[in-house]
């Protein structure tokens, strides 16, 4: 049995101001030209190979009511909700441990909320090796060829090829390397050796329960209270009182970077993580001078800019002789930053709670 976890509990702190902690990025229509919240169009892709009955999605119980509007189609009992973000690691060992107790031997998909994604039955193909090779105990990642330096990504290393056509064309991983420096990205991209990791993890339920027994032992004991109290009257409360006491980390840097074993299936199918402004403005419809503008902007002597009016009141933002900037509108915040510096909006969000 195959199941398909989707993790839709990020703050999207990237998109600011278009996302509040209430109206996070995979609750947002990001992909441009469409009205389809990215977490939507993840369980919508996926139907053709693992339909919503076989869905779990894992988000803050502060999002539960806007999650499950946004994916009616996903029983109600199979939103996790976390009283509080631990980040991915907590949220991939508990979702684990729910379908173990259903069948240990199950294969399950992790997959993130929050991508876009053109060529849907390839990427469908691409899931459908990556989950031969995890059935054959390794756990796998998905791996796309690198086109810029980008340090918003994981790197993977790739050595040699797992044999025969069965393991879905996986080649072991060498070393998986989570978001290094421009510098490090840049040798990376130049030697050719490396794939992005797109964030997809690919497991048979027992094996990741075994890393994270081995790579973080806290969490697996954390996850065990759980577990256990799972379906007494303590459950609620149990998970209320553990779970803010996971360790906070990402799946990335608490087992990947750490564990051996792993393979990565490379895939190409139009991915994009959508992870900045700057992907935003990546995707989004440009007119001859590379600006992609809301409806309502006027742009004079402007090149390559994105422009995005979000407020209720659809103010008219104009630009002048300016080139490769961001300007977000929304109704109680604008932003305006150079559109290479869009890894930098995290920066205002850290300044802002400096101020309260
Ligand atoms: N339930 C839950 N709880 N989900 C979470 C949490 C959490 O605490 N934190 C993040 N998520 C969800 C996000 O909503 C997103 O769908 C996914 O987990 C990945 O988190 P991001 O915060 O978006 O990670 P990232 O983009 O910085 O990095 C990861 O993805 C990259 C590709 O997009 C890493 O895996 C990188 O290695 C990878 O390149
Ligand atoms: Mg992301």
């Amino acid at each position: 049995k195959v199941y398909a976890v989707i993790m839709a509990g990020g703050a999207g702190t990237r998109f600011w101001p278009a996302s509040r902690s209430l109206r996070p990025k995979q609750l947002l229509p990001l992909a441009g030209g469409s009205d389809e919240p990215l977490l939507a169009a993840t369980v919508r892709r996926l139907a053709p190979l693992v339909t919503p009955d076989r869905v779990v999605v894992v988000t803050g119980e502060h999002l539960a009511e806007a999650t499950a509007k946004a994916v009616p189609e996903v029983p109600r009992a199979q939103i996790l909700c976390e009283p509080s973000p631990r980040n991915t690691a907590p949220c991939i060992a508990w979702a684990a441990d729910v379908i173990a107790k259903l069948d240990p031997e199950a294969l399950v998909m992790v997959l993130p909320s929050d991508h876009f994604i053109t060529d849907e039955p390839g990427f469908r193909n691409v899931l459908e090796r990556a989950l031969a090779s995890a059935a054959r105990g390794n756990v796998s990642t998905v791996g796309i060829v690198p086109t810029r330096p980008e340090t918003g990504y994981g790197y993977i290393e790739v050595g040699e090829a797992l044999g025969d056509a069965e393991a879905g064309g996986a080649k072991k991983v060498s070393r998986f390397v989570e978001k290094p420096n421009r510098e490090r990205a840049e040798e990376f991209l130049k030697g050719g050796r490396h794939l992005w990791n797109a964030g997809m993890f690919f497991f048979r339920a027992r094996d990741m329960q075994k890393l994270v027994a081995e790579h973080l032992p806290e969490l697996a004991a954390g996850i065990a209270k759980i577990s256990e109290a799972a379906s007494t009257p303590d459950a609620t409360s149990v998970l209320k009182g553990v779970f803010p006491t996971l360790p906070s980390i990402s799946i990335d840097h608490g087992v990947m970077e750490k564990a051996s074993g792993l393979a990565v299936v490379p895939g190409d199918f139009g991915w994009n993580d959508v992870g900045s402004w700057q992907s935003a403005w990546e995707l989004g419809e440009k007119d001859d001078k590379g600006n992609a503008l809301d409806a309502g902007t006027v742009a004079v002597d402007a090149a390559n800019n994105l422009v995005r009016v979000l407020g209720k009141t659809k103010k008219v933002v104009a630009l002048v002789g300016v080139s490769d900037l961001v300007v977000v509108d929304t109704d109680d915040a604008v932003l305006v930053m150079p559109r290479e510096r869009a890894q930098d909006v995290r920066l205002v969000i850290e300044a802002l709670k400096a101020q309260k």
